[in-house]
């Protein structure tokens, strides 16, 4: 496995160095399928007209290859990228977006035995969330029926059986759940209580959950909710800088939930295997010890304007931070790829206490 030089210089106590030296190849992970929001949307949202959750122009994409703004929220790559590249040398980065194979069949064969994207920004595990806010992204639902119109194409290219087999021992990324979370604080539409609400979410995932198993899916790799109540947008709406509290719990409770549901799934349905990553705790461990993880601004957006950098999305009009790699978080809501790297690395060879039942590594290599 190649081992580039900048993986050491994010490299905190959270990760065994040693682990860098696994070789992979006997993972035999013949495809990744990603699904989710804006942490791991790498340009979905782009080929959305009128979609407003989007991050096709500077200074997005700053310190990219050729410092160009694909639509990924962040000033390089993001976590699915770096996940990606860590559990396959084949990987530069995430697979395309689902979306951008649509528009060039003669590459769609030869991509999607690689796998696809169908991360939205914006979107969420309820059909309706981002929706107000964004006027058009692609749900988790809708992301799965994508998914779905993608299989028999891979049996079309490789046979039944060889398709069979593929689907089920690719790893499956999900990362979402904020968007959820944050429609719920703003709207509240449904005026639930949290309990409730949280349960009727969960409920939601549980069914996504049955319908990827249905589809053949069997090696899930997820990624739970961060401390969103410490992003920049959240403390200016605290008034004090501090971390807005209500959604920091509504965080740690969607977590347990979560880990209480993987549990029960992967008992109830033969065959699944699965990586649940602590998001929240991951990213507290650095705002408390930022120094440690190698941030000194764990509150400030790097991109943006006004308190905080935060009363501002990131345009090319953005006050703009010098160090890059010192800042927790890009824009208002998402991670730097410093940060991102960081978790990418931690979910991949982390400890139980970040990323359970298994790491990434692990997972990769269950045979199925
Ligand atoms: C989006 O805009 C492009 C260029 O204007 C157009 O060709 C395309 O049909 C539009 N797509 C949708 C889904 O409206
Ligand atoms: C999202 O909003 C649009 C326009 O407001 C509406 O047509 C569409 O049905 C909505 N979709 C969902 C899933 O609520
Ligand atoms: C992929 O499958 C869908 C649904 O079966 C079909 O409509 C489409 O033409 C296929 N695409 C390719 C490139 O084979
Ligand atoms: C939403 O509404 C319910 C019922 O009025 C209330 O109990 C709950 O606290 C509200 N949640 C938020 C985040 O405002
Ligand atoms: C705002 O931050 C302060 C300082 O951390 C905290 O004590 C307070 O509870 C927070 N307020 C809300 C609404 O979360
Ligand atoms: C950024 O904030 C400054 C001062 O608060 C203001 O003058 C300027 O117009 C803002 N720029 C944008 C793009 O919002
Ligand atoms: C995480 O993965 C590595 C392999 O990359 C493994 O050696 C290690 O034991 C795992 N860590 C824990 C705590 O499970």
């Amino acid at each position: 496995m190649a081992i580039r030089v900048w993986y050491f210089l994010v490299l905190s106590l959270v990760v065994p160095t040693i682990v860098l030296a696994l070789d992979l190849a006997e993972a035999d992970v013949p495809a990744i399928f990603i699904f989710g929001d804006s942490t791991a949307d790498v340009g979905t949202n782009t080929y959305l007209n009128d979609s407003l959750a989007r991050a096709d122009k500077p200074f997005n994409g700053i310190d990219y290859p050729y410092s160009r703004a694909t639509g990924r929220f962040s000033n390089g790559y993001n976590a699915a990228d770096l996940i990606a590249r860590l559990m396959d040398n084949d990987y530069e980065r995430s697979p395309p977006p689902f979306l951008s194979l649509l528009e060039n069949m003669a590459t769609f064969k030869r991509n999607l035995l690689k796998g696809v994207n169908f991360a939205s920004g914006g979107a969420g595990i309820l059909d309706d969330t981002g929706n107000k806010t964004f006027h058009r992204v692609i749900s988790l639902g809708e992301q799965i029926q994508q998914f779905s119109t993608v299989k028999p194409n891979i049996t079309g290219i490789v046979g039944a059986d060889k398709a069979d087999s593929l689907i089920s021992k690719s790893v499956y990324l999900i990362s979402v759940g904020s968007n959820d979370l944050f429609d719920y604080q703003i709207y509240n539409s449904s005026n639930m209580s949290p309990d409730t609400f949280i349960t009727t979410l969960l409920q939601a995932y549980n069914n996504h959950f049955k319908d990827l198993y249905n589809l053949g899916a069997r090696k899930f790799g997820i990624i739970s909710v961060p401390p969103i109540g410490c992003c920049p947008f959240e403390r200016l709406l605290n008034g004090t800088g501090g971390c807005f509290v209500a959604m920091n719990e509504l965080a740690q409770t969607f977590y347990q939930s979560i880990q209480a549901l993987l549990q029960q799934f992967s008992l109830d349905f033969q065959g699944v295997k699965y990586s649940l990553g602590n998001a929240y705790f991951m990213t507290m461990n650095i705002i408390d010890n930022p120094l440690a993880s190698g941030f000194d601004d764990i509150q400030t957006a790097c991109c943006g304007n006004g308190t905080l950098n935060a009363q501002d999305q990131c345009s090319p009009s953005s006050k703009l931070c010098p160090n890059r790699d010192n800042y927790l978080f890009w824009d208002r809501f998402h991670p730097t790829q410093a940060a991102a790297q960081l978790a990418a690395l931690t979910l991949y060879a982390g400890a139980q206490e970040f990323v359970t039942p298994m790491n990434f590594s692990q997972l990769a290599l269950v045979h199925i």
